[in-house]
């Protein structure tokens, strides 16, 4: 979240701004480079010495003399390129942060899918596949470019190259190529098209119809990354002006036929993501403003009386006293009613989690335990003067916690053990971080940041009427819930990055750049990591909590890599059409390409007033986020999803759709934790050879098999969606449609009703119905859905467990797979988790009038027949679907024939 109030006031700043440091391109051409000499290589390693190869051009400070080239071949489709300077112990992002990525022993240039090769003088490199010699990334005629605080380097591109990533940003999900993509943590209200938001994933991922490769620049210094397609020649370009670090590339070669390999790959750099607790795929309700315990205590009532499954409540900073982390307000959130909320969730099968924001109050005057004991152990980042680095937050004048500091994680985990605890405190289920970019209120040059505290009336006062504490609540629920470099100028470096925070320079709205950690790293090199490296403080210390349980932590700010400790949500949106389109893409950069999957954005609109019609849509929209959350602010009219009958309506709906699929959620999570799998696909993934779906992010794949196609025009009830050269059937009527890559229209879909569809070729396990709560839909029995694809064939899996505990050994594991061809279904697997349920029944789709099959059996994994061996065959015409009822135990495989 963000001060609203200071929008009048950013809104003049910004109007007075110089935009930033501008080079001629041809400038940057003509520096001299460099030339490669005392070059070896051996095996999988090449190395060589780089020397300038001319008068320096000196663009933003003095470029460097000699520098080192190491080329590894990590695994046959990696290869690691990196450029450092020999004579400095330059800043590269901690080991302790990022762990690099295994190598295998046996790589080398003769088995690998992708290519190194360079020019001596001057030095060029390029990547290219090895099996067709195509160049996929190629430095010719771009000389690189090291100063201290200016590294260059730029790839020539294909004319309207198909480029995907670089986030955190607002751009379509098929970057426009005239963009700059900034990279610098950013409290970003609003969003903005076009400028640098709150996380950093410098990868990006190149789509043609000859494959899918990706490249990941190691780097966490701040940059601008220019796509260019007016340069001459028939060419495209990406350069990178990265402000620090080193060159530190990872050139993935992906794949020619199947970009999921690409995906894959990546994981094997940033790490699989966690596995989150079954629950967290639940609906969540959140708002900033619920006023006080009362509020929060409606609100779970008025779900469950409207009948809408709410799985987790969530609190804002409403909660904080003087919005200090760690209190409770006294007057608005007594403690011992906040309790009450939390028992009267868990006891209804439900879930809480709180805000907690990195920002310490800074009170070396007032007995403050947070402040006290983080200043006794000394773990706050510092000025270089060895005095605090303060930041102006929610609570007034803050420290900010050092995540390099040797002690952090004791701090922290013990402040998440003294509030969250279960005996005496609030007994969260899962935590939200916010604001750790970190973002700091105070205007540059900020000179007096206890002054604008008092002028910014930080912490707000509170207004809304003091409720009696012994206010009942949940009292109308009765049936409720069935369900740095020495001489760098570390505060304005020569290249300006093009950083949107309204003073523009790199300590804009938040901690100073020249701060220094306990390790003696400087803000400048590592701000980037802040989020991430507060996500795994919190990720850790709420594991401490509850031992060998998962959890879920939703962060705002991220690091590539992230996605192994936390989710993330997009963020300040606002309630617009445009925000809502957009979401699409925002979700599938973090979901299939930067491996952060638990992922959503505020559901209706955080910022501004929704509107019914927006909310609805949105509701249904949301219903495929992997991660579920209605929240706005605290100026915006409420938004629950009961305040209006036709969003209940909406929400109802989907949300039996999602619980339906969430074991078909739950099974492309896993698979995503397991191998890398992306759990949502853009289209291009799927029909990686269709260049119509290139550009498309108005739809997307949600886990391998199901096609999502929303409404997504104000005041419309159709949508044109396009439709590949493939088979679908659409989920609630099973009407089959045959894909011919052409745009279809659909008509008539309510406000709501969402278009989604089963693409042919899938076997889907779903529930027979919909729950209050996912404890209770994991006593739903099972069905089958067979969708067959053009082939005739189709496929899917299952994986259960107890959906907590992190060893899912504990409890077992369940996984199955699902073969359809020629009339016969084979589910094999292992039933190593008691399901506890049956299956009710086994349905194929599309089956012709002339080939409906007159008989059954049904055969378990001993070769005997399932249950008393009569099985009940039913055709529906007109949905052209065959059902088999088979009411027996879902407890081991078995084979279904038709005839
Ligand atoms: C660069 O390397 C060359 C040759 O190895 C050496 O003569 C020169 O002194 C080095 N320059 C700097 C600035 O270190
Ligand atoms: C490698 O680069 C050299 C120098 O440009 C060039 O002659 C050669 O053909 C390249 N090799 C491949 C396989 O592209
Ligand atoms: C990029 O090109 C698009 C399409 O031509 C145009 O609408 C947009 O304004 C351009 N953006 C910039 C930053 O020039
Ligand atoms: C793109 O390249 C052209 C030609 O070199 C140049 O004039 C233009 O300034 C470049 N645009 C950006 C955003 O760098
Ligand atoms: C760091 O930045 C702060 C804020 O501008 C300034 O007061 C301080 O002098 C700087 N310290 C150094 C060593 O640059
Ligand atoms: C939202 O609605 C409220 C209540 O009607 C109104 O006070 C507020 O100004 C509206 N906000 C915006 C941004 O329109
Ligand atoms: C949608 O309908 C409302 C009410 O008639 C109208 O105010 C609004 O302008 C329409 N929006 C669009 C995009 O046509
Ligand atoms: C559609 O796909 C099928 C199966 O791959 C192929 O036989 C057919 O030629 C394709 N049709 C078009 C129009 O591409």
């Amino acid at each position: 979240m963000y001060l609203l109030r200071e929008l009048t006031l950013l809104g003049v700043i910004l109007s007075i701004q110089v935009f930033a440091t501008w080079i001629e391109p041809s400038v940057l051409d003509a520096c001299p480079g460099y030339q490669v000499s005392n070059v070896n290589a051996d095996g999988s390693t090449l190395t060589g010495d780089l020397t300038l190869a001319g008068e320096g051009c000196n663009v933003f400070g003095t470029d460097i003399a000699n520098l080192t080239l190491t080329v590894t071949y990590e695994t046959d489709t990696r290869i690691h390129v990196k450029i450092t300077d020999p004579s400095s112990k330059r800043y590269e992002v901690p080991e302790s942060v990022f762990a690099r990525p295994n190598a295998s022993s046996t790589a080398s240039p003769s088995s690998a899918q992708i290519q190194f090769n360079y020019t001596a003088s001057p030095f060029t490199f390029t990547i290219f596949r090895t099996s067709t010699s195509e160049v996929l990334f190629s430095t010719v005629n771009h000389p690189i470019i090291f100063e201290s605080q200016y590294l260059r380097v730029k790839t020539s591109l294909p004319r309207d190259a198909n480029i995907y990533g670089l986030g955190e940003h607002t751009n379509p999900f098929r970057l426009p190529m005239n963009t700059t993509l900034t990279l610098w943590s950013r409290d970003a209200f609003e969003v903005p098209v076009g400028t640098n938001l709150y996380g950093n994933h410098p990868v990006y991922f190149e789509h043609r119809t000859t494959g899918t490769h990706a490249v990941f620049l190691l780097n966490s210094n701040g940059m601008d990354i220019k796509l260019n397609n007016t340069e001459s020649g028939d060419q495209d370009t990406l350069e990178y002006n990265v402000i620090g670090g080193v060159l530190d590339f990872y050139f993935l070669a992906g794949s020619e036929e199947d970009p999921l390999e690409t995906a894959r790959q990546y994981a094997e750099v940033v790490g699989l993501p966690a596995e989150v607790p079954y629950w967290s795929f639940g609906l969540h309700q959140c708002r900033f403003g619920y006023t006080s315990f009362v509020d929060v205590a409606d609100v779970i009532t008025n779900y469950s009386a409207a009948d809408i499954p709410l799985e987790t409540m969530w609190t804002d900073i409403d909660y904080m006293q003087g919005r200090r982390i760690f209190t409770v307000d006294p007057n608005y959130f007594p403690l011992a009613r906040v309790r009450e909320i939390v028992d009267y969730l868990h006891q209804h099968d439900q879930k809480y989690v709180l805000m907690t924001d990195p920002a310490v109050a800074y009170t070396p005057d007032e007995d403050y335990g947070p402040y006290q004991r983080g200043t006794d152990m000394d773990v706050w980042i510092k000025l270089p003067n060895g005095s605090f680095s303060l930041g102006l937050v929610w609570p007034g004048v803050t420290v900010f916690p050092d995540w390099f500091h040797p002690d952090i994680q004791e701090y922290w985990d013990n402040e998440f053990q003294l509030f969250y605890n279960p005996d005496n405190g609030i007994d969260i289920d899962g935590a939200w971080i916010d604001m750790n970019e970190p973002s700091n209120f105070c205007f540059q040059p900020c000179t007096d940041i206890f002054d604008q505290a008092v002028q910014q009336a930080l912490p707000p006062p509170r207004t809304a009427p003091v409720p009696d504490p012994n206010t009942p609540i949940f009292v109308n629920s009765s049936a409720v819930t069935k369900r740095a470099e020495p001489g760098d100028n570390l505060l304005n470096p020569p290249y300006e990055i093009n950083n949107a925070a309204d003073g523009r320079v790199l300590s804009a709205k938040t901690a100073w750049t020249n701060s220094t950690h306990a390790n003696g790293l400087v803000e400048y090199d590592t701000h980037n990591l802040y989020g991430t490296m507060m996500s795994v403080a919190t990720h850790l210390a709420m594991l401490a909590r509850r031992p060998g349980l998962r959890t879920l932590v939703i962060t705002r700010s991220t690091f590539a890599g992230a996605g192994s400790h936390v989710g993330k949500w997009l963020g300040d949106n606002f309630s617009s059409w445009g925000m809502y389109r957009q979401s699409i893409a925002g979700m599938l950069g973090f979901a299939s390409l930067y491996q952060v999957p638990m992922v959503g954005s505020d559901i209706c609109g955080y910022a501004e007033n929704t509107t019914e019609s927006l909310c609805a849509r949105w509701a249904m929209l949301g219903g495929f986020y992997p991660f579920m959350r209605n929240h706005n602010s605290d100026t915006s009219i409420s938004q629950e999803f009961y305040r209006w009958p036709v969003v209940a309506e909406a929400a109802r709906n989907v949300l039996d759709i999602r619980y339906r699929l969430m074991d078909y959620l739950y099974t492309a999570f896993h698979t995503n934790a397991v191998d890398g799998t992306p759990i949502l696909q853009p289209l291009f993934f799927k029909w990686p050879k269709d260049s119509n779906t290139y550009p498309i992010d108005l739809q997307f794949l949600y886990g391998p098999s199901i096609l999502v196609s929303p409404v997504t025009e104000e005041n419309s009830t159709s949508v044109t969606i396009y439709l590949p050269n493939d088979t679908f059937y659409d989920f609630l009527t099973l009407e089959k449609i045959d894909g011919k890559g052409e745009d279809v229209t659909l008509d008539n879909v309510t406000l709501s009703e969402i278009p989604v569809h089963i693409i042919g070729g899938s076997v889907v396990a779903a529930r027979t119905e919909g729950a209050m709560t996912t404890k209770e839909l994991r006593e739903k029995d099972f069905e089958i859905l067979i969708a067959p694809g053009m082939d005739g064939t189709a496929k899917g899996a299952l994986y259960v467990d107890d959906g907590v505990s992190i060893d899912s050994e504990v409890n077992g594991r369940t996984m199955l797979e699902m073969n359809y061809a020629d009339g016969r279904l084979t589910v094999n697997g292992t039933f190593g988790f008691d399901l506890g349920v049956g299956l009710k029944r086994v349905r194929v789709l599309g089956v012709q009038p002339d080939a409906v099959p007159t008989n059954v059996s049904i055969t378990g994994q001993d070769g005997t027949a399932l249950g008393n061996g009569t099985f009940t065959l039913t055709f529906d015409q007109e949905k052209a679907v065959v059902d088999v009822d088979v009411g027996v135990p879902f407890t081991s495989g078995f084979e279904v024939v038709w005839s």
